[in-house]
């Protein structure tokens, strides 16, 4: 089942080459943080380029919940007018994060050192995600968790009466955990400090920098400190949110993989912590060329150009790369699965659990398309088998993750037979115009019974 309708069934083919400009949506994880730190602001933010996927209606939404006033003007642009930090008001009613890990973990941490309750919930696959993850770190503020065995939503969590600043260590490699913890700092008195033994990545840190928030951050022994200054007044901003790389990475691989493609996709976000897959596909021999290199609002901006790369050779991608490229686990199974020679993808636990299992999910459509794959609880090996012998023919199950279904999606470009997704229905969550941009580049991905 789609996470919020009927299943839609999909079907890719070998066509014609991909030619022409992909312009992908606002950045998920940007997208999120505009949305709640506009919320915590004292007066109006303005947000261009806003991801109006369905993550992140369900974070707008839950903002309204507590408060806020978001406003939609026009397509990607968005007002909210905050209610300042400690300024939530406690919701009426249940919050639905849908689909969204970043969605329900970043809003649990901003709420959870104000006085108030919230219920929170979610679609069957985030309903069986982790959360004591997030609980654990704001259980040290005062929060208070009550949800289901194993700390699984629905989860009610009543936050802190008289908050006490926390210093803590990253147990997993977490942008979500270090946020939340992060956003339940800012109303606590004093210093709130994480400390991340592996880099993930920085959006949080650098749109509170820009709230005026007073966050330092430095490399140590233990790995990266990071200081915030509690009970800061954030200041409203302007924030024009940049082209989201984990999107980018579907037609850029669809660009090095279906024959004769030359694909320009413009304007993405190459953030040194999310821009890992890039690295990665230029090793393994990818055209992939950065143009037009610039930086906008803070982060660093290019124009990508993928060409069909006829030999590109396995790799061992390394480890303490993983986090930068957590989300392209999936698609860059797929251009190993053309490669010559295996992919060694190692340090990866944390792909277990994703909107799915996603090496699970991926190891069986692999095998089902003809592609050997050998894994363990933390890797996984793709035996890659060069471009063109690769039999596909299969028909995947997304399992409501987004990710599993466009990296399907785009193996079917290049397989020998059609590849089909029981449900294209969660794509929606992140890349709602998935759909008409790969048409619109050539590529042959219709719902199936269309
Ligand atoms: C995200 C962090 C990552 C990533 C997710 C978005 C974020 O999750 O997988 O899609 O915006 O902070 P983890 O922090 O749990 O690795």
């Amino acid at each position: 089942m789609s996470a919020h309708g009927d299943p839609i069934p999909m079907v890719s083919r070998k066509g014609p080459a991909l030619t022409g400009v992909a312009e992908v949506p606002g950045d998920k994880s940007i997208s999120h943080r505009a949305l709640i730190l506009g919320a915590l602001a004292v007066g109006e933010t303005q947000v261009t380029g806003l991801l109006e996927g369905q993550d992140v209606l369900d974070t707008a939404a839950a903002m309204g919940a507590f408060g806020a006033e978001v406003v939609r003007h026009g397509a990607g642009a968005w007002s909210v007018h905050g209610v300042g930090t400690g300024g939530f008001a406690e919701p009426q009613d249940v919050i639905d994060h849908g689909n969204s890990g970043t969605g329900v973990r970043l809003v649990m941490g901003a709420m959870a050192t104000t006085p108030i309750s919230a219920t929170f919930t979610g679609d069957a696959s985030l309903r069986s995600r982790p959360m004591g993850r997030i609980t654990d770190p704001l259980a040290l503020f005062g929060a208070e968790a009550h949800g289901r065995a194993g700390g699984r939503l629905p989860l009610t969590l009543v936050g802190a009466r008289s908050p006490a600043p926390v210093r803590y260590t990253l147990p997993v490699a977490s942008a979500q955990v270090k946020s939340a913890v992060l956003l339940a700092g800012l109303n606590a008195p004093g210093e709130t400090i994480v400390i991340e033994p592996e880099a993930t990545r920085d959006h949080t840190e650098r749109m509170l920098r820009g709230f005026g928030a007073t966050l330092f951050a430095e490399d140590s022994a233990e790995g990266r400190v990071i200081t915030l200054q509690g009970q800061p007044e954030l200041r409203p901003q302007s924030i024009a949110v940049p082209r989201d790389p984990s999107s980018a990475a579907f037609p850029v691989c669809a660009g090095l993989l279906a024959e004769g493609s030359d694909v320009l996709v413009p304007g993405i976000g190459l953030n040194p912590t999310r821009a890992g897959l890039y690295t990665t596909l230029r090793e393994m021999g990818a055209d992939l060329t950065f143009e037009n290199e610039r930086e906008e609002g803070g982060e660093p901006v290019a124009d990508l150009r993928a060409r069909f790369s006829a030999n590109m050779k396995g790799i061992e991608v390394p480890p303490e790369r993983a986090a930068s490229m957590i989300d392209e686990y999936p698609v860059l199974s797929v251009v190993a699965a053309f490669a010559e020679g295996p992919t060694v993808m190692r340090g990866v636990r944390e792909l277990r659990v994703k909107e799915s299992d996603r090496i699970d999910a991926m190891a069986v459509g692999l095998r089902a398309a003809g592609v050997e794959v050998e894994e363990g609880e933390d890797w996984w090996i793709v035996h890659g088998r060069g471009m063109g012998s690769v039999a596909g023919g299969a028909t995947v199950e997304s399992r409501l993750d987004h990710r599993i279904a466009m990296a399907f999606l785009v193996m079917g470009l290049a397989t020998d037979k059609p590849m089909r997704v029981d449900d294209g229905g969660p794509i929606a969550t992140s890349f709602p115009i998935f759909e008409p941009l790969m048409s619109g580049l050539g590529a042959a991905i219709t719902r199936a019974n269309s």
